[in-house]
């Protein structure tokens, strides 16, 4: 069974449409990236998947139940994009206060509590008011709170835009961490260099449907690009290594190469030495998720992988 399985979803706001068909699986256990621009759909998608709204059409389930049933919610954590806490209370009251609103019992809370601080390096400041917790501390703060139930599920929307890099990467440990526990992660981030480091699968969303999607590995390694310095460009070097692939870009002494497959490069090297070029340099790139994201949305033909 799926922990998430999106069929067909669509979501109006009067007559404004913010989901156009979306359907997409997360599997149990993997830490899935939901990217897209501004206005694509990612919160709404998630305010479904949470049941706080219900979609126009479709469906989108959770373990194979609906989110508005109370049993499925029970096993979700979620991070807010906005979240506003009572500032007034302390840390560990807010995480009770929460936990009681999820059922959860006093001595549960208590015991619990104290391990979901240390496990967002909130350690020795539950007693501190959140009003003086600073921006990156709120939300990790709002990361203990979705761990709080010890949800087999946890959505996070935008978790550590406030965070420096150093917090980054504790967040990045502590998805892995429960990721390797059998938590499912659905990551709604814009940070590219966060996703790209974390997630097992992607998927990138445009005007409300599915545009690119599939492991992060594959997207990743889908094109290769050699970049070449050489003693020279001239009209004859693009004429032979246009045989190889699409030379993308010129840059004084230095191109990029598209080549379908990485092991062209030996063979690329071999026909500009016997063509009298000197190499200064020849290295094999991968595409960064930045650029993939730049070309699904730009291209934004809904080739889905
Ligand atoms: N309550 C609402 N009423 C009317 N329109 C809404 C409402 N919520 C969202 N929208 C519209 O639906 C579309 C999708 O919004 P959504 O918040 O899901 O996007 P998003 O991908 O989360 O964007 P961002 O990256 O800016 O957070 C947008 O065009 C937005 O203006
Ligand atoms: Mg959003």
């Amino acid at each position: 069974m799926q922990a998430i399985e999106i069929n067909g979803l669509r979501k109006l706001y009067g007559t404004k449409v913010a989901l156009e068909g979306l359907t997409l699986q997360v599997a149990q256990g993997e830490i899935f990236g939901f990217l897209g621009p501004n206005g694509a759909g990612k919160t709404t998608t998630l305010k479904i998947l949470v049941g706080l709204i219900a979609p126009s059409a479709g469906e989108a389930l959770i373990f194979g139940r609906s989110p508005r049933e109370r049993a499925v919610r029970r096993r979700i954590g979620f991070l807010p994009e906005h979240f506003r806490f009572q500032d007034w209370l302390s840390g560990s009251e807010l995480l009770s206060y929460y936990g009681h609103l999820c059922g959860m019992g006093a001595a549960q809370r208590q015991a619990r509590i104290p391990t979901v601080l240390a496990l967002v390096g909130l350690d020795g400041h539950g007693d501190k008011r959140v009003r003086a917790y600073s921006k990156g501390m709120q939300q990790r703060l709002g990361i203990a709170q979705a761990l709080l139930s010890q949800p087999d599920l946890i959505l996070l929307d935008e978790p550590t835009s406030a965070l420096d890099p150093l917090g980054r990467k504790e967040v990045r440990d502590l998805l892995r961490r429960l990721r390797d526990e059998g938590v499912t992660v659905f990551l709604n981030s814009h940070l590219l260099g966060e996703i790209e480091l974390v997630c097992d699968r992607v998927a990138i969303i445009d005007k409300g449907r599915v545009v690119r999607e599939g492991p992060l590995k594959r997207l990743l390694q889908g094109e290769h690009e050699l970049r070449i310095t050489l003693d020279r460009i001239d009209g004859e070097v693009l004429a032979a290594l246009a045989a190889f692939g699409e030379v993308r870009q010129v840059d004084g002494r230095t191109l990029a190469l598209q080549v379908p497959d990485v092991g062209a490069a030996p063979r690329v090297a071999r026909c500009l030495m016997e063509k009298g070029y000197d190499i200064y340099g020849l290295t094999p790139l991968h595409q960064s998720l930045e650029e993939i994201f730049a070309q699904a949305i730009k291209g934004g033909d809904g080739w889905s992988s």
